[in-house]
């Protein structure tokens, strides 16, 4: 394990935690990484998917129409180990202070793995706190849908080759809801995300290595607009040297540390 306070100093802790307890709008974005204590695996770096895995096998287009079956049980596998997963500290202390401010924090996630909803319902208590629910830039694992006309099937049964899973509206496969390699991001999901980004004062930047794009735009948005960031990491990123503090360490142990200092309500944080 590597432990927070071996790696930063606790002054660099505390700093970014004023800086987020003094922020009228926070944007975060998180990836992977923050669900790796989970056991969710991430893509890049040690036990990364796609140092074993190559992305054009199973995250393209070109990939389900060449070989939908493997691509299904691909995901199936995954949706199976997200299942088995709980979230952390890491998606408990984001979801808090989302649900402490309404409008003042927006969760933005490249993961598909559903952990910030589930987090987040456990810390509202309701099946639906919308304000702590992220925008999944990428999708969600969870749900499919058809792969001509659209339509979404938001609780799919796991179905494999012989059978593959077929639209009941137009019988074409269906498919994850995922976005794919090569493939356009819903506009409005990542025009959300942006607005946000740029209306914030502070971009948390949490768990992603910062190099997939558009997402990777999310911090870029905030600094450009004037605001700073805040990043999370085991280790340096290309964000790195443009974040004002960087703290190294695992996001279940420095988040709940970050957040622990109650948001000052701010006028216009509505
Ligand atoms: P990556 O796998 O590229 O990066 C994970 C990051 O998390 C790395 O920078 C790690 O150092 C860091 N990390 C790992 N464990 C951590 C921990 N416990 N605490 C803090 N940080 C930790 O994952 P993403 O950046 O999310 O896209 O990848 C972006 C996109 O590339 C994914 O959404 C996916 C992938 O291909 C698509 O499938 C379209």
């Amino acid at each position: 394990m590597v432990g927070a306070s071996s790696l930063n100093r606790p002054r660099e802790i505390e700093r970014a935690s004023a800086l987020l307890s003094g922020a009228g709008r926070i944007v975060v974005l998180t990836g992977a990484g923050i669900s790796a204590e989970s056991g969710v695996p991430t893509f890049r770096g040690p036990g990364g998917m796609w140092k074993s895995l190559r992305p054009e096998d199973l995250a393209t287009p070109e990939a389900f129409r060449r070989d939908p079956a493997l691509v299904l049980e691909w995901y199936a596998w995954r949706r199976a180990l997200v299942r088995e997963c709980s979230p952390n500290p890491a998606h408990h202390a984001l979801a808090r202070l989302a649900l402490e401010v309404p409008g003042r924090t927006t969760l933005v996630t490249q993961n598909v793995d559903g952990l910030h909803h589930r987090a987040a319902r456990a810390e509202a208590g309701t099946a639906d706190p919308a304000p702590a629910f992220p925008h999944e830039v990428h999708g969600a694992i969870h749900r499919t849908r058809c792969s001509r006309c659209g339509w979404v099937d938001e609780d799919p049964q796991d179905v494999v080759a012989p059978d593959l899973p077929r639209c009941p509206r137009c019988a074409a496969l269906m498919r994850p809801d995922v976005v794919w390699f090569g493939e356009m991001l819903d506009p409005d999901v990542l025009g959300a995300s942006f607005d946000a980004a740029e209306a914030a004062d502070v971009c948390l930047v949490v768990g992603t290595s910062a190099l997939v794009y558009p997402a990777a735009s999310v911090p870029e948005v905030t600094l450009a607009a004037g605001g700073i960031v805040i990043e999370v990491n085991l280790e340096p990123t290309p964000l790195t040297r443009r974040a004002e503090v960087s703290l190294l360490g695992e996001a279940g142990q420095l988040l709940p540390a970050l957040t622990a200092y109650a948001p000052a309500p701010r006028d216009g944080a509505g």
